[in-house]
């Protein structure tokens, strides 16, 4: 088991208010990651579930039991932090054994673990080299491999990946979703690092400044985001923001105007819509060439070529709309000469003047999800 349950969790520095009332469950065997800008609370968050910080008020139940007054070794948790922590003079199995050793765990119980805990992570040929001789990411590995031998109710992992180049990232990424897959373990995984939350996590927790932005599944943060923040922060390049004014309601949806250019976004509408001024949210990979059910000329001060894509930068005029747009990789466009870029209403949001968003009238079953479909596999 390794269920956890958050109510109310309250952290102060002083009177400075790091977290703000977090709810949240996880289920047994979930794969979490925390995701949010530097400072919002995201290592704090999970230093308090660990029990290495204080929790100023609220509940943090592991299992169905309140660990708030447990100390760290007693909540069935363990603990693997971006900085390795290794001991250098010692070897690998020993590094591995560490946590067994201060347990006292018997010799061939804990020569047991630390093999069964190598071979999982391709290890079993370096146990007896010192760190010294490992890469960075065979040393995350022992890192790892010492919280998996303690077989915890929950793996916490504070950015672990970060000091790895974007390669080594990229490889970790599969391996830690594999290891997730065949422990069958309850992970929580703290990072800055959209893309690790993206194609890691079974639900995103999006932080903001101490409070929960969103929770999701990432195809339900990525089509359905709550609000401007979370639209903002999972995406990339990040979401178009133009500012609209709606003009009337119809069955098509909310009909808004850009700049003399109208489109009806289908979404559900709340209250007086007429005359507000809205926000409009536009993936720049959702801008194709051409006309479309929102036509905008636009000159490109910047194009990157990325060889799949080419992602090109314009200006609309207004202050800070900022537009861009990812195109097909060969398109020919250049920089400082005049592009006509369409957007299809459908692939719209829309947010109120809170940052709010308007329910998309796209379901998850529009997505194709025909590969889940056990009539069709
Ligand atoms: N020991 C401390 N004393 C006072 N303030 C602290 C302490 N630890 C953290 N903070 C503050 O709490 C806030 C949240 O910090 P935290 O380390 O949880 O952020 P984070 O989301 O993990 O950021 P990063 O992505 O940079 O690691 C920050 O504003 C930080 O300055
Ligand atoms: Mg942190």
């Amino acid at each position: 088991m390794g269920q956890l349950k958050l109510s109310k969790v309250q952290k102060f520095y002083g009177t400075y208010e790091v977290l703000k009332g977090i709810e949240l469950e996880v289920q047994n065997g979930e794969f979490v990651v925390f995701v949010g800008p530097s400072g919002c609370g995201k290592s704090t968050l999970l230093r308090m579930i660990a029990g290495l910080d204080e929790t100023t008020a609220g509940d943090i139940v592991i299992d169905g039991k309140r660990v708030n007054d447990l100390p760290p070794v007693k909540r069935g948790i363990a603990m693997v932090f971006q900085s390795y922590a290794l001991y250098p003079h010692m070897s690998v199995f020993e590094n591995i054994a560490f946590p067994l050793r201060v347990e006292k765990m018997p010799e061939d119980k804990l020569k047991a673990r630390v093999e069964h805990a190598a071979r999982i992570l391709h290890l079993d040929q370096r146990l007896q080299q010192k760190p010294g001789m490992l890469s960075g990411g065979q040393r995350q590995r022992v890192a790892i491999g010492r919280a998996i031998v303690r077989e915890p109710k929950i793996f916490l992992f504070d950015e672990p990946l970060s000091n790895l180049d974007a390669a080594l990232r990229a490889d970790m990424r599969i391996e830690l979703a594999k290891l997730h897959r065949q422990l069958k373990a309850t992970m929580i995984y703290v990072t800055h690092d959209q893309v690790e939350a993206m194609t890691m996590a079974d639900r995103i927790v999006v932080l903001n400044a101490g409070e929960i932005a969103q929770t999701g599944a990432p195809l339900e943060l990525y089509h359905k985001p709550a609000n401007v923040f979370v639209a903002g922060f999972i995406g990339h390049p990040k979401m178009n923001f133009l500012p609209v004014v709606c003009t009337g309601v119809n069955d098509a949806g909310v009909e808004v105007d850009y700049r003399g250019h109208t489109a009806r976004i289908p979404v559900v509408p709340r209250g007086s819509m007429a005359g507000r001024t809205l926000t409009l949210g536009v993936r720049p990979e959702h801008v194709q060439t051409g006309a479309a059910d929102l036509t905008l000329t636009v000159t490109p001060s910047v194009i990157e070529r990325l060889g799949a894509h080419t992602v090109a930068y314009a200006s609309l005029g207004g202050e800070g709309e900022n537009y861009c747009a990812m195109l097909p990789g060969n398109i020919a466009i250049r920089a400082d000469q005049q592009v006509l870029t369409g957007i299809r209403a459908g692939d719209c949001h829309l947010f109120d003047e809170n940052g709010t968003a308007f329910e998309r009238r796209v379901k998850m079953t529009d997505l194709d999800m025909s590969l889940f479909d056990p009539a069709v596999a």
